[in-house]
């Protein structure tokens, strides 16, 4: 049996019904750019997240770059960021004219090590993106805690995140602004780009607005500099629909997960990913580590398995950054990391038979 990384149109399958009318519904409006599907998505969205405010946008990354420029960052200023991420939690920063300043992971969670923060704030230092990565809440409070002393803002960047949970409280209103990704892959995905910003502060949440439309309020009456960052109609009908599955795809995630850490415990050297006591996590990715990850991904990709890399090349040693002269060596954890980690097929309509498959594979190339 072959089994995908993902499998969009095994979900697609189950909600063809009710999107096919949804998106009708908005060709039938001609009604194309923004408009009553964004508003109902957003308030929805925020409601799930118990946050006040959401921006309906058209990236993940616009949201990364929307959300730091409404708070002012620009040329001068530094945003640290973890090594360990999406190169689009960096562009927030560039793309402001800002320099990203990298932090490495911390071993068991993968996420920004509250340790090793400091190390990386200087008196240019501005804010601090936290990443959710893979699924996993950052930890929060710590991160809060030397932002509070340094007087620097911190941000979610929650692209790979929907209904994550820090302590028993939903991802996206936890720090001054945060950001969300729908890319058609993720845990709450469109049918083409979105994305999202999120706040609980309301000059914040309309800023943001403004420059999500050319830095207008009212059309044609242009306050501030802005951008085209609007989300279209059409997607926000497609996640109208899925926000309704999300918190029940979230826990089929959970429950993959759980197999796959019951059946792949002691198995070859696989480091298994671990739930952080404060984190819920829910499994964008299930990234695990092992000495012999390339040849596993061969042997899998042999079998029929998708797998990924997340991430192949950490982002201090990444070519567009080479300017910065970070060197390998100066984030290890990260970069060990991604010398081993690999990616397993993860999404809610995953069978047992799949994960059983999965496992078996893994199983026959460690013996
Ligand atoms: C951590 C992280 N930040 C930001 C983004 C950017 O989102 P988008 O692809 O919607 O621009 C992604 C998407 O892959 C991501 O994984």
């Amino acid at each position: 049996m072959n089994v995908p990384f993902l499998d969009l149109k095994a979900q697609y399958r189950t909600i063809r019904s009710e999107i096919r009318p949804a998106i009708d519904a908005v060709l039938d409006s001609a009604a194309y750019v923004l408009g009553k599907p964004v508003v109902e998505f957003e308030k929805a969205f925020a409601a799930a997240h118990s946050t006040s405010h959401c921006i309906g946008l058209s990236s993940g990354t616009d949201g990364n770059h929307a959300v730091l420029w409404a708070l002012g960052i620009g040329p001068g200023d530094e945003v640290v960021i973890p090594a360990n991420t999406f190169i689009a939690t960096a562009w927030g920063a560039t793309l402001c004219g800002a320099k990203p300043v990298f932090v490495d992971c911390h071993p068991q969670s993968y996420n920004l090590d509250p340790e090793k923060l400091e190390q990386a704030i200087t008196s240019r230092t501005k804010a601090i993106v936290a990443v959710h990565l893979y699924g996993q809440t950052a930890d929060l409070d710590p991160i809060k805690q030397i932002a509070a002393r340094r007087s620097l803002i911190v941000v979610e960047d929650c692209a790979q995140s929907h209904l994550a949970e820090y302590k028993g409280k939903k991802v996206g209103g936890l720090t001054t602004a945060s950001s969300f990704s729908f890319y058609p892959g993720k845990n709450l995905g469109a049918y083409g780009e979105a994305g999202a910003a999120m706040t609980n502060d309301e000059q914040l949440a309309k800023r943001i607005r403004m420059i999500r439309d050319h830095g207008a309020e009212n059309k044609y009456y242009h306050e501030v500099f802005g951008h085209n960052y609007r989300m279209e109609a059409i997607q926000a009908a497609v996640l109208n629909v899925k926000l309704k599955y999300l918190a029940e795809w979230t826990e089929r995630r959970r429950a993959v997960a759980q197999s796959y850490r019951r059946l792949l415990t002691g198995v070859g050297d696989i480091v298994l990913p671990e739930e952080m006591p404060y984190a819920k996590h829910v499994y964008h990715l299930f990234v695990i580590q092992t000495t012999k990850r390339d040849e596993l991904q061969k042997y899998l990709t042999e079998q029929g398995i998708g797998t990924g890399l997340h991430y192949p090349i950490p982002l201090h040693l990444q070519k567009c950054f080479s300017h910065f002269g970070y060197r390998k060596g100066d984030f290890p954890v990260t970069e060990r990391l991604s010398e081993r980690c690999l990616s397993l097929p993860m999404f809610a309509e995953m069978t047992p038979a799949q994960v059983e498959t999965v496992v078996t594979a893994i199983k026959r190339f460690f013996h």
